[in-house]
Order: C-alpha cells, then structure tokens, then sequence
C-alpha cells in the first residue's frame, strides 16, 4: 500500500492523518499516512530514509517548511515563491516540493463566495504563513494587497520577491487611514495569547476577516473583529483541509471534497 507521512515538531497535534484517510476513503483510494515527530537534527536523514523505503509523498510543518524547501530536487512556482515547501513528492527517486497552503487558503475563501478578483486585500503578518499565500492570492488579481506587519522590513522582503507586483507596505498604525475588503492574519499572535495592535476602524461590517489558524472557540482576531462590528468571520479550518486536498490532488491525481471533511472535523472540536 502507498504510504505517506507529516513529519513536523511537534506533530501530535497534527489532523493530517484523519484528513487523508477521510480523503481516501471518500475517493476509494488505497494508501497509509502517518504522522512522524523529527528530531531538529535529522530532518534531512528522515527524508533520505522515506525515499530509500519508497514513501510516496510528506507533508512537512513547523519548524521544517524552509529546510524541505532545500533538500527538493525540483520546486513548483508557488513552493520557488514562498520559499517553504509543505508537500513532497517523491517520484522515480526525486523530491518535487510544493506549497499548498496558498491555493488551501484561496479555495476556502472561494467556498466562502469570497472572490479575491478586484478586492482590496490586507495581509497581517509576513512569516513563514504569510509567505506561502502571496503568489496565489496575486493570480487572482486583487485591486490591491498590502502586508502589514510589527517588524516591516520582513514585509518589504516579501513585496521585494514580486518586483513585477505593487504590494503595499504598512505598519499597524498606518492602516488607520486605510480601507479594505478582505483581512487575512496570518500572524501567530493569537497563538502566543497577544493581541494585535490594529486600529479598529479598519474593521467595518462590510469587511471580511479571515483568521488562518482556528480553535473550539472564536480566535482572538475573530473576536476582535466581531466586536469591532464585522459580520463576516471566517477561521482556518477550511484552509487547513484545503492545503491538505491540494497534496493529496498532487500525490494521487484525484481532487477530494473539503465540505463533509470540514463538518466532520468541526463536530469533533
Ligand atoms: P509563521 O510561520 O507562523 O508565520 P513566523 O515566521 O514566526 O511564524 O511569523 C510570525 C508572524 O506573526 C510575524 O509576522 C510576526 O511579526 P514579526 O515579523 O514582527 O515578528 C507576527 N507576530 C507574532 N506575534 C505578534 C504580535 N504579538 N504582534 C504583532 N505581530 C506578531
């Protein structure tokens, strides 16, 4: 049976392995996938040890996104853009990597009836999560995007990947004179119990606010923005399934359904 992996540290938390058997059972395929904790010191020797036992593809996550990025043999255009890969494929002893996060993330907002054609997006944050998503919001051609971020010169390096591109670039206290349609945080403060310095009239209740990570409860920028007036909220539960739909396509040439696998997923929080 293929075999498939997430590797990452830590991994128990990880929902991948549900996601994909819940993907293969639904489209009949035959394969296994587990998660894997690796240590920091052997992440490169873990990968060369699955090729050597003929493992099909990885999923990789935190802290190992930029260093599978390094081991690839050939790399997408998203994976080559963001600088992270999260999904390898191993094919006639050669890794491709990928980054599925972005076109997860796309796809959640499409399931929304969130377009991205001609909006004017708002980016929090411009790490690693922040990376990942900028080349597939851009092929959707928004109006506008800008990256706001606490340190801004990691923002400027982002927009400095896309020189063909007019990306903005603010801190938090220039969005106070700013207006948009769509806010993505794809910072990790909510994560670490901080909150984001963002002026609150950027929240209307037209705007759409859109959190990549997600919990039982509303996330602390969801909460924000709710009480900041905004009335569509939307978390990172669908992205997470989303990124995971994109490798599974990418490994086995089959697009699962998100819908009954989110539902699954968000009854048993
Ligand atoms: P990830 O891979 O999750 O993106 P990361 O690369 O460490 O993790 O990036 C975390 C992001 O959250 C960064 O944009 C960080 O801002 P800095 O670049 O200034 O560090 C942002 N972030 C984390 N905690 C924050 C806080 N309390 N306020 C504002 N931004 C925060």
């Amino acid at each position: 049976m293929d075999q498939y992996f997430v590797v990452g540290n830590p991994i128990k938390q990880s929902k991948s392995p549900v996601i994909h058997h819940l993907f293969a059972e639904q489209t009949k395929q035959s394969l296994n996938y587990d998660k894997k904790l690796i240590d920091d010191d052997d992440f490169e020797q873990a990968i060369s040890r699955f090729k050597k036992a003929n493992v099909k593809g990885v999923n990789v996550t935190a802290p190992f996104k930029e260093r599978a990025f390094n081991l690839c043999d050939e790399l997408s255009e998203f994976a080559a853009k963001a600088g992270a890969v999260n999904t390898l494929i191993i094919e006639e002893g050669k890794i491709k990597g990928d980054n599925t996060d972005g076109v997860g993330l796309v796809n959640d907002l499409l399931n929304h009836q969130v377009s991205l054609s001609g909006q004017r997006i708002l980016i929090l944050g411009a790490g690693g999560a922040a990376k990942g998503v900028v080349a597939p919001i851009l092929d959707h051609q928004p109006s506008q995007l800008i990256i706001a971020n606490r340190t801004l010169k990691r923002a400027q390096d982002i927009a400095n990947q896309y020189p063909n591109k007019a990306i903005d670039v603010l801190t938090f206290d220039e969005l106070a004179n700013v207006s948009v349609d769509l806010i993505i945080n794809a910072t990790s403060a909510g994560l670490n119990g901080q909150s984001l310095p963002i002026p609150p009239s950027i929240i209307t209740p037209s705007v759409i606010c859109y959190d990549m990570t997600y919990g039982k409860e509303l996330t602390p920028f969801l909460t924000f923005a709710s009480q900041a007036g905004c009335e569509k909220l939307i978390d990172g539960l669908g992205m997470l399934v989303g990124q995971a739909a994109q490798s599974f396509y990418l490994w086995r040439g089959v697009m699962p359904q998100v819908k009954d696998v989110i539902d699954k997923l968000r009854a048993q929080m």
